[in-house]
């Protein structure tokens, strides 16, 4: 991770000391580089370089606003999932008209709000979906750009529960349905056809799966405009994994690249391209430092206790996830085997299991690739407020979200009358 790096012996996060922006904020605390989000985003824009194509950020990998504004003035779009993450786009100058909608359970509360904005594309994962955007729309007087979430049905050989992309799971339209979904779709008045969407799922570190996906999107591609309706763009959705733990999933533009040979090969080459990337754009842009706060040798096993909790990172306890832990000051020295968990009372709190670790009670531990699916899904449990954040651009440093207070988390709680 070249933005977060050791100068003599301290973790440093491009041109700031790590400890110091602990010391004045405190812990927990995300950590983000700017540089990293550009440099990922850059990725995607070499492999796109020359064509046309559309960028739309993931943002339930990580929504803080300000990340938002990073993107927003780096020219791209967003691909959202709710009404809230619609609401936050605006909020941080994000441009209707480059927000596209996925989900499988959009309310006609959402689709209304998004129409009356006038987003880019709804990306429609059911029949039944289809028949009431179409109706919320004529309501309005509106038409709705749309574009269908295609299953591609490939095996994207990743944790099960980030993989969509297999038949039986909720996500999306089935292959062999999608011409007729289509035809339906063209035969509705509130709807417009603009493209074809797909996701394969998330984490993905091999090429295999995007290139078998890419074929079979573009067989059906074929397949609907033999019917007369016209597929504007192609939506690749997201998915590209990051190294968590030496993985070493393709870099964007190799991949783009690979892409855009069987593409042009078949002709589509003119069409616009849009993709949904959140892990791969933010997931190792940003760390969590914690503090040691106990130490627990035991028979079995070493605990080493710190302020984080699945509260915060909630990521090994729902996929077993792996996050490295690079202590803030390098050092070996009596370094024994630690499971590293939090204050939380669940056993299944736990952050890192099994690290040869050098520490001490008080010391700062990163929690690295922690940009992506942290903070957008901590939790309030055991009423734990939510972490602050920092945002960091070489030597300059913005606190972007603080840390959350106990009256803010009973703000909206009401107290039965009486006594
Ligand atoms: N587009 C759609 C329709 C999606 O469902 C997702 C992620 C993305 C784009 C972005 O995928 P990415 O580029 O980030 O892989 N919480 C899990 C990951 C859940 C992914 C859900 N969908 C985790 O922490 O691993």
């Amino acid at each position: 991770h070249p933005h977060f790096h050791y100068r003599e012996g301290e973790l440093f996060v491009e041109e700031l000391r790590l400890t110091d922006l602990a010391r004045q904020h405190g812990t927990p605390l995300f950590v983000y580089s700017k540089a990293a989000m550009l440099a990922a985003l850059a990725a995607y824009q070499r492999g796109f370089a020359g064509r046309k194509a559309k960028i739309c950020y993931a943002m339930k990998a990580n929504s803080s606003l300000a990340l938002l504004q990073v993107f927003a003035r780096a020219g791209c779009g967003f691909d959202i999932v709710s009404g809230g993450e619609l609401e936050r786009v605006l909020a941080a100058g994000g441009r209707p008209q480059d927000i596209i909608f996925s989900g499988v359970g959009k309310t006609r509360a959402e689709m209304r709000r998004a129409l009356e904005l006038g987003i880019g594309c709804f990306n429609v994962e059911s029949e039944a979906e289809l028949d009431v955007l179409s109706e919320v729309a004529v309501a309005l007087g509106r038409v709705a750009p749309v574009s269908i979430r295609v299953n591609p049905d490939v095996d994207p050989k990743t944790h099960p529960y980030i993989s969509t992309g297999l038949k039986g799971n909720k996500f999306g339209i089935a292959h062999d349905r999608a011409v007729a979904a289509y035809q339906h779709a063209a035969g509705l008045p509130g709807l417009k056809v603009a493209g074809i969407d797909c996701h394969i799922g998330s984490q993905i570190t091999e090429p295999a799966p995007y290139l078998d996906a890419m074929e079979r999107i573009l067989d059906l591609v074929e397949a609907v405009e033999a019917k007369g309706i016209r597929i504007g763009h192609i939506d690749f959705g997201g998915g590209l994994g990051i190294a968590y733990n030496g993985d070493q999933p393709p870099a964007a533009d190799a991949l783009w690249q690979a892409l855009f040979a069987r593409i042009d090969a078949r002709g589509f080459g003119d069409r616009q391209f849009m993709i949904e990337p959140g892990r791969s754009l933010v997931g190792n842009a940003g760390i969590c430092v914690t503090e040691v706060l106990y130490l627990k040798p035991g028979e079995d096993k070493n605990f080493c206790i710190v302020d984080a909790a699945m509260n915060d990172l909630p990521r090994p306890a729902m996929y077993q996830a792996f996050h490295a832990i690079a202590p803030l000051r390098a050092g070996s020295e009596g370094a024994r085997r630690y499971d590293v968990v939090g204050p939380v009372c669940e056993s299944g709190d736990w952050i890192a299991r099994e690290r040869e670790l050098a520490v001490h009670a008080g010391d700062l531990l990163a929690v690295m690739s922690a940009g992506a699916y942290c903070m957008s899904m901590a939790s309030n449990y055991n009423t734990r407020g939510r972490a602050a954040e920092v945002l960091v651009d070489g030597t300059q440093s913005w606190l972007i979200r603080e840390r959350e207070t106990p009256a803010e988390l009973m703000r909206s709680e009401r107290l039965l009358p009486g006594s």
